[in-house]
């Protein structure tokens, strides 16, 4: 008998249950075809959480996910849970179980299929073969510095990184760019903040360690604009918490689908792994969701976390063969497609091709 694997799953809000099926159902057809066992354990998180315990993060969940091996997100939030004060909102949930986890490193590959080139709001030669990832610190930055307070005439939040925080979080993009073209680019804003100054010295010192790694730094606002220019230049970004949030929105948006993009919070004993995209309410429950970023989320966890390289890899490659084969949801239905098809027929063919590859 082979492995066997205990998951937490979160299925979250809006289209959160529907895209998260998709992965379990692929995760399974890769379990069945590798030789080894998964199991599911359910936690609420978000909204589902509000609405039934009355908080976006049950102690349930905190206790549950550290007892798994890894954990699958789909997403969280919507219209109806907006007007909660700040610590009782879906997103504060999510912020606090990233905190618990200590998921500090937070990996968000953008990459362009070249079977969607066309999706791309960039001309196809600008993005053909643009593979980045950025590395994002998760569990520090202004979304965590203390002091923080609103107040009805003068609100303010404070950046604050330590060198440990700064030195743990290079280490982990200098160690994945060992195994990819050898390039990090720090980002920064050394010119104006003084948490920058340290994030650039302490970058500099972890990057002796890797002599064969070329070290570059960009402030943030010129980085945001090099996205968009040249992407190909950047092989591993490195950035903190809020820089990371943004550019890697907009790095998402050179494959042209959010939606197909997955992500990566690690560091920690247990990871957790979700689409780059959020719950997309306006069109949850109609079955029209694009799956794609989940099971590629489901592929990371394979890979980064329980080391089952064959299984992640057959995944990663039926998304490329469904792509090619012109099977779209409608997310990408304008893009080359043969046949626009709904979430749960999506998640069924890459399942169907993992089996029968
Ligand atoms: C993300 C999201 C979250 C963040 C929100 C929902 C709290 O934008 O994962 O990028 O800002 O980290
Ligand atoms: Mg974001």
């Amino acid at each position: 008998m082979g492995k066997s694997y205990k998951l937490g799953i979160i299925k979250g809000d809006g289209i959160g249950p529907e895209i998260v099926d998709e992965a379990i159902n692929v995760l399974d057809a890769v379990a069945t075809k590798f030789g080894f066992e998964i199991s599911y354990e359910e936690f609420l998180l978000g909204g589902a959480a509000i609405d039934e315990t009355g908080v976006p993060l049950p102690q349930e969940t905190i206790n549950g996910v550290k007892k798994v091996d890894a954990v699958l997100f789909g997403a969280i939030g919507g219209p109806k849970w907006d007007n909660l004060e700040r610590h009782l909102r879906p997103e504060s949930g999510l912020l606090a179980l990233r905190k618990e986890m200590g998921t500090f490193a937070n990996l968000r590959p953008a990459i362009v299929y070249d079977e969607l080139i066309n999706a791309s709001t960039l001309k196809p030669d600008v993005v053909r073969g643009v593979d980045i990832m950025v590395v994002r610190e998760l569990t520090g930055g202004i979304y965590f510095g203390q002091p923080r307070e609103y107040a009805q005439d003068r609100a303010y939040n404070t950046m604050v990184y330590t060198r440990e925080e700064i030195a743990r979080i290079a280490k982990v993009a200098f160690d994945i760019a060992m195994k990819r073209d050898k390039r990090v680019c720090s980002v920064d804003k050394a010119n104006v903040l003084e948490v920058s100054q340290l994030w650039r010295e302490v970058v500099e010192e972890v990057a002796k360690d890797y002599p064969e790694v070329e070290l570059s730094h960009m402030y943030v606002d010129n980085a945001a604009m090099q996205l968009i220019r040249e992407p190909k230049q950047f092989d591993v970004i490195v950035t903190g918490n809020i820089f990371g949030d943004i550019l890697s929105d907009a790095a998402s948006m050179l494959s042209g689908s959010i939606g197909l993009l997955p992500s990566a919070s690690t560091g920690s004993k247990v990871g957790l792994y979700e689409p780059i995209h959020g719950s997309a309410p306006d069109i949850a429950g109609q079955g029209i969701a694009n799956p794609i970023a989940t099971i590629a989320s489901a592929a990371m966890l394979l890979r980064y976390e329980l080391d089952e390289t064959e299984a992640a890899d057959a995944i990663d490659n039926a998304i490329k063969k469904v792509l090619a084969d012109g099977y779209r949801t409608g997310d990408i239905a304008a893009f080359d497609a043969k046949e626009v098809v709904s979430c749960t027929e999506m998640g069924n063919i890459i399942a169907n091709y993992i089996s029968k590859s």
